[in-house]
């Protein structure tokens, strides 16, 4: 089977990158806990110093896989995209995050977890929580107000609007915007290496510092908008958006399923 996340390492900074490209790198459940735990390796790993991670040139992530959120949903606290989250929220080494094209649900939420995200042009920054009858997960009912104000937060949470790289580093949700992958991925790599050269403790501290005036908000906030979303999950509501806008996927699925 090939790995659904490839990694690459070069001098201290290891590349993680989404590879379900006939998906759109839509993350399922293996994904989820693929990515985890390479993140807790890397984070215990005194030769990792920096971690970027990317979807490669054509797409960050299409979010989390609509078939699986009808076939294998969350149910609790602990499932595979919260365990995933919970390390990443944990991580005591420097992300950042590299974009191209779409980062759509959970790929704009684990955005606001990173240090830096570098886009490109044609990236494509959206949260449709309330167009699938969903809600928004992971925090980002909290960061997002904080990083963007309210009034932006909302077009994006409560219209479901998009951002393109350009209209996501004027508001803030991006640092830096790029005309291609290449470009943005050298620039990514060229902080790495510039964050490797600094004291690496006072890097750390200075990270947790960062962090922690937030920590114990974000995480009642995450538990309060999760038990509302495996509840949204369940809802009719949501049955019907998710089955609607994947109903060619996934009648395709079922009928391969019936038939083996
Ligand atoms: N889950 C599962 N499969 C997905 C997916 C997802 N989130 N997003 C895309 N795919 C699949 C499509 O079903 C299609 O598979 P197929 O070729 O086997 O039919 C393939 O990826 C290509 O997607 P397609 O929609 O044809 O590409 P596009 O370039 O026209 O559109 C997007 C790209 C990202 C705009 C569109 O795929 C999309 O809106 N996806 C759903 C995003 C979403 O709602 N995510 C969840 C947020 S909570």
């Amino acid at each position: 089977m090939n790995d659904l996340i490839k990694q690459h390492r070069d001098d201290g900074v290891l590349t993680l990158t989404f590879n379900r490209p006939d998906k759109l790198n839509a993350l399922n459940n293996a994904m989820y806990l693929q990515l985890a735990n390479l993140l807790q390796s890397a984070d215990e790993d005194a030769g990792v110093g920096v971690i970027i991670l990317t979807g490669g040139d054509l797409c960050f992530t299409s979010g989390n896989d609509l078939v699986d959120f009808l076939e294998h949903p969350p149910t609790e606290l602990c499932s595979p995209a919260f365990q995933l989250m919970h390390v990443v929220i944990h991580l005591k080494k420097p992300l950042i995050a590299v974009v191209c094209g779409p980062a759509i649900g959970i790929g704009t939420t684990l955005l606001m977890h990173c240090d830096q995200v570098l886009v490109t042009q044609n990236a494509k920054l959206r949260m449709p929580f309330v167009n699938l009858a969903l809600c928004p997960e992971f925090g980002a009912s909290l960061l997002l107000p904080r990083l963007i104000g309210h009034a932006r937060a909302a077009r994006l949470l409560l219209w479901g609007d998009s951002l393109n790289g350009a209209a996501a580093v004027v508001c803030g949700l991006a640092n830096e915007v790029f005309d291609d992958g290449t470009q943005c991925l050298a620039a990514a790599r060229h902080l790495a290496l510039r964050l490797l050269a600094m004291p690496q403790e006072s890097l750390r501290l200075t990270r947790q510092l960062l962090k922690q005036p937030l920590m114990a908000e974000l995480q009642a906030t995450i538990r309060r908008e999760n038990l509302m979303f495996i509840d949204r999950l369940k809802s009719q509501e949501a049955q019907t958006a998710l089955k609607a806008i994947i109903s060619r996927s996934y009648e395709n699925s079922t009928s391969r399923g019936a038939q083996s």
